[in-house]
């Protein structure tokens, strides 16, 4: 049946009396398309290829490409990804639409993780805002941006939790707290979803990657998951349940194991817990090749026993493993695997394709026009601009050292970075073009023209690939001399150092956390001429430059902040925008304490009982350098008068009044931390469970109120209960997880 023929049965059914909502509508014309779709062509919906361009071409005479474009030809592939362009996809589209015997759309999907071509700071970046309007209307963009394009998949928002600096893929979530990253989840996945999936502007998002894959062992990426029942249920799964309450349209799974089970093949939490417990009813996509690497995992002998363990455990789609187009049709017919869960499995991705409006017009998302429109809206840098300059966390400024005079004589600025229109973008940026970014100089221009810029030595050797390690400079020095010469002739130095875009990202763990190559040498070399430095940290992840901490007055952290970074970074560093940016993750002193987070068990021996034996390093604070939820203002937040009415156990309410007490207008984020005092699984030192971001003019203040309710003061035990218990709770209140007002109540 052709799409024609598809409109006709649905009109058809419709005739036939066929209303209710449109859930029901769907139901019913799945249930006739099941009905005719032979048992290969249901195992081809449930199969996802990676983008080949022949396909809309001459067809291709060998290899993978011959395979995919005669298993698109004949019903075999139910989506794509990495193709994109409105000509492109409607191409391709085409192709399968008029070639194959149902003409079922294909979906289309790519990462678009923080933009497509105009781009937003990275998504951890965007955490620190604690702004979810701005997070949610970054996400719109993006929509707006890549449907353009012919897409209506995404692969975001990523959701994972994580504890670890070293792992490269921090760049990509909201960081280390559960409750902040559901929160920012749930706005991405309305910012990419809207009211409406099948508006032509809207597309289907993905959390991901299910489940524990930000808790990879030593933060290597892909490494052995291996974490307690009580950590699952707390810390790792509730984003992913907060988005599945939102409706997201598709879950991805992880390449880790949890207890020895690949997430692909574990039927506990794709069955048990997201399709069964949480009533999930889209579909569960497995990551690339993820099926196939459960053989290297020695959890499956072949593909064919990867096509039985991951349509048995509720993986619906198989990406890039070629294990259910190659084996899952003779698997049903030897019984291996049961029908109802190849039925099922279509059921929920046909749902998908009827809900983004695919199965109506599958060329939807395909006008050239639009493309032509919207890609580099202007609209879409105002939108991320604004989150740029929220994104951005002031970490030390010493004696008011920032803001800069606009009119500030002799500043240096040093660093290739201050002049890298490509670093600033980030990891995750398939669809935009290098060098598109506005570097530091560019941003600082606008302010003044009294600056000398000095590169220093280089950063990166040879060109920065995605696919390939970049060569970072240990050894040339060349540079140096210049660098250090025009810091001694300013008052002012800018450095800008860090990372460069993709040394974070997949792939990309680091074993250390300092400044790479030569920018510590260079940092302490410029130092000793000209203490007057503000660092301009551009990154991927929390590092630990507790060198920089203790000898220099004033550190911004800017992390890669997308298309507008230069113009975020310089109203920050000139005070047009008065920074309120937040951390969404725990920067260590050294890389030795990663682990690090604000929110561990106490253990029986927290405190010194003596000089050696209670939990502690010899060589090291247990402090971070910076902790969970820090970043200071311009200007400066007062907390008083905290007030707890516990009289209502289903609603305790918690008061405080925070006053600006500084000269100029700013931003503050009001955290509400508990402690659930002793519990039947211990609980943590604290735990967000609130916050407000608001702005105060100079001297005025205002009463914040927080509502705990069972949600908040509840947790799982460890069979997965959510319980409420009574007793005493701690309750904390300020601009950061460590100091704030103190209360207390006890929960009947
Ligand atoms: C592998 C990554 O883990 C996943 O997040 C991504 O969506 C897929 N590749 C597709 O590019």
């Amino acid at each position: 049946m052709k799409n024609h023929q598809l409109k006709l049965l649905s009109g058809f059914l419709l005739l036939l009396g066929i209303h209710g909502n449109l859930f029901a509508q769907y139901e019913a014309k799945i249930d006739s398309l099941l009905r005719i779709m032979t048992l290969e062509e249901k195992v081809g919906q449930m199969n996802q290829y990676n983008g080949f361009w022949e396909a809309t071409g001459t067809s291709p005479s060998s290899g993978d490409a011959k395979v995919k474009y005669e298993h698109l030809k004949k019903g075999r592939v139910g989506a794509m990804l990495n193709v994109r362009g409105a000509e492109n996809v409607r191409a391709l589209q085409e192709f399968v639409v008029k070639e194959s015997r149902l003409g079922i759309p294909l979906i289309f999907g790519l990462d678009v993780i923080h933009g497509h071509k105009t781009l937003a700071p990275i998504p951890l970046a965007e955490a620190a805002s604690w702004d979810l309007k701005a997070i949610e209307q970054s996400a719109r963009m993006s929509a707006i941006e890549s449907s353009a394009v012919g897409i209506n998949w995404t692969f975001a928002p990523m959701v994972d939790i994580t504890r670890d600096a070293r792992w490269g893929r921090v760049m990509e979530g909201a960081g280390e707290d559960t409750y902040l990253g559901a929160k920012i989840g749930v706005a991405r996945v309305r910012g990419f979803q809207g009211e409406d999936l099948s508006a032509p502007n809207t597309i289907a998002a993905t959390a991901k990657h299910f489940a524990g894959y930000g808790f990879a062992e030593a933060g290597r990426d892909y490494n052995t998951v291996d974490i307690g029942t009580s950590t699952l249920y707390n810390i790792i799964l509730p984003p992913f349940k907060a988005a599945v309450e939102n409706n997201v349209r598709t879950v991805m799974n992880s390449f880790n194991v949890i207890n020895g089970i690949p997430s692909t093949a574990n039927a506990f939490l794709q069955r048990d817990i997201l399709k069964g417990e949480w009533g999930f009813d889209g579909f569960v996509v497995s990551d690339w090749g993820s099926g196939a690497e459960m053989i290297d995992h020695g959890f499956a002998r072949d593909t064919v026993d990867v096509a039985v363990l991951a349509a048995n455990a509720g993986s619906d789609m198989d990406m890039e493993s070629y294990a259910y187009v190659r084996h899952l049709k003779r698997m049903v017919e030897e019984g291996k695997v049961d029908i109802a869960y190849v039925d099922d499995a279509v059921r929920r991705i046909l749902r998908v394709k009827y809900e983004l409006g695919l199965m109506d017009d599958p060329y939807r998302y395909c006008d050239p026009e639009r493309e032509k429109e919207l890609l580099y809206h202007p609209d879409h840098m105002a939108t991320v601009l604004d989150v740029a300059k929220k994104s951005i966390v002031l970490l030390k400024n010493e004696k008011g050292f920032l803001p800069l005079e606009k009119h500030q004589k002799k500043i240096a600025v040093i660093g290739p970075l201050a002049a890298d229109k490509t670093s600033p973008l980030g990891n995750w940026r398939i669809g935009s073009d290098d060098g598109t970014a506005v570097s530091v100089l560019e941003g600082l221009s606008k302010y003044t023209e009294n600056y000398t810029y000095s590169k220093g030595p280089d950063f990166v050797v040879g060109p920065i690939e995605f696919a390939l390690e970049a060569k970072i400079n240990e050894t040339d020095t060349t540079g140096f001399a210049e660098a250090i010469r025009v810091a001694g002739a300013s008052e002012v130095v800018i450095m800008v150092l860090g990372e460069h875009g993709i040394q974070s990202g997949e792939g990309r763990s680091r074993a250390r956390l300092d400044l790479p190559g030569l920018q510590q040498e260079l940092l302490e070399a410029v130092y000793a001429v000209n203490p007057n430095i503000v660092l301009v940290l551009m990154n991927g992840r929390p590092l630990a430059i507790t060198w920089a901490d203790e000898h220099l007055p004033a550190i911004v952290e800017a992390w890669h902040l997308g298309s507008q970074s230069g113009n975020a970074i310089a109203a920050v560093l000139f005070g047009d925008y008065n920074p309120s940016g937040k951390l969404p993750m725990t920067f260590p002193r050294s890389v030795g304490q990663v682990p690090i987070y604000y929110n561990p068990y106490n253990t029986g021996r927290p405190g010194p009982k003596d000089e050696v034996f209670w939990s502690h390093y010899t060589d090291e604070s247990n402090k971070p350098l910076y902790p969970f939820g820090y970043g200071l203002s311009y200007t400066h937040f007062e907390y008083s008068g905290i007030h707890v009415d516990a009289s209502n156990p289903k609603a305790v309410k918690v008061q405080v009044t925070v006053k600006n007490t500084g000269k100029v207008a700013g931003e503050e984020v009001a955290q509400l931390y508990i402690r659930d005092r002793v519990a039947s699984v211990v609980r943590p030192v604290k735990e967000l469970k609130g916050f407000e971001k608001f702005a105060l003019a100079p001297g005025e203040s205002k009463t914040v109120e927080f509502v705990l309710t069972d949600a908040e003061l509840g947790f799982y035990d460890n069979s997965g209960k959510f319980v409420v218990e009574p007793g005493e709770f701690d309750v904390m209140v300020g601009g950061s997880s460590e100091g704030g007002l103190v209360g207390k109540f006890e929960l009947q």
